[in-house]
């Protein structure tokens, strides 16, 4: 059993504070889904967890069984088990998926990708109906927004990490893609014990994931939690509504607006 704990974490960006102590606790094989209304920080979370550069982290900590990510470079937090599925996935022209996931077994030491990977790779891409002709594609070049998702999907099922976190892996996709990404993400949850941080707009996406807990996130701090219900409650009223019974004012987190320099005076 493993442990990704997020204590009092505060991030931005050029001295803007978006995260403002962020608190999350997720065990192996727990599935944790992150909800939120648009610019609340849920993708700031996400790059802070993995150490995107443009992202500073001013407190507070991220540990994975004892040890603390924060501070490491990225391939390094992969390497403790971390894998993050991004919103907007990269494009990478001449470097195909099994490079990516040869190169990400490689930064892990133990002597690089196990010797059966061209197998699994091709079984993995069989089960998330990916035809094998994308394997040797440059990663996310001319993919459809559904095929970077089902390929984000398949590198997680090959790279076996310990916590995964995704960011909007159902944004784009029809509702067969939907189905077959979020039933192969649930069976990696009661195969391998794998523990899911899943950033979503859509209950949708949790009929077929089935989060133990849901979180909702507002104005960079995690305001409610609660069971799969909140994510049928939060359909019904909208983040407005559970601003309004929780008294919050500040939804989103937006940079304050500089001062316009060239305005005039009075207007
Ligand atoms: N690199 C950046 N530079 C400047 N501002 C940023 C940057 N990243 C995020 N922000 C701002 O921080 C706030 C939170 O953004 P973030 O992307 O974390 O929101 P989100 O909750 O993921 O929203 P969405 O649901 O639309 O994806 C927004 O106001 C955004 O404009
Ligand atoms: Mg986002």
């Amino acid at each position: 059993m493993s442990r990704l704990e997020i204590r009092d974490l505060h991030a931005g960006v050029d001295g803007f504070e978006i995260l403002r102590g962020v608190d999350l606790t997720i065990e192996s094989g727990e599935v944790h889904a992150l909800m939120g209304p648009n610019g609340s920080g849920k993708s700031t979370l996400s790059h802070a967890l993995m150490g995107r550069e443009d992202y500073d982290v001013t407190g507070g900590s991220a540990t994975i069984d004892g040890t603390e990510l924060l501070g490491l470079p990225t391939w390094q937090r992969a390497a403790h088990g971390l894998f993050l599925g991004m919103q907007y996935p990269v494009e990478v022209p001449g470097v195909t998926v099994r490079d990516l996931v040869d190169a990400a077994y490689a930064a892990r030491g133990n002597g690089g990708a196990p010797s059966d990977l061209p197998d699994r790779l091709r079984d993995e891409a069989a089960r998330l109906e990916i035809t094998e002709e994308f394997l040797t594609r440059g990663v996310n070049t001319e993919f459809s927004g559904g095929e970077q998702k089902r390929l984000e999907t398949l590198q997680l099922a090959v790279l076996e990490p310990k916590f995964a976190v995704l960011d909007e892996i159902d944004s784009g996709l029809d509702v067969d893609a939907l189905r077959d990404v979020a039933r192969r993400v649930e069976a990696m949850t009661s195969e391998r014990n794998l523990g899911v941080l899943a950033i979503t707009h859509y209950a949708r996406l949790l009929s077929e994931l089935r989060p133990d807990r849901v979180h909702i996130l507002m104005g960079g701090r995690i305001v409610r939690s609660g069971g799969p219900e909140l994510a049928q409650e939060l359909e019904r009223t909208g983040y407005e509504g559970i601003a309004a019974e929780l008294g919050i004012e500040e939804l989103s987190v937006e940079k304050p607006k500089e001062a316009d320099p060239f305005a005039e005076p009075g207007f």
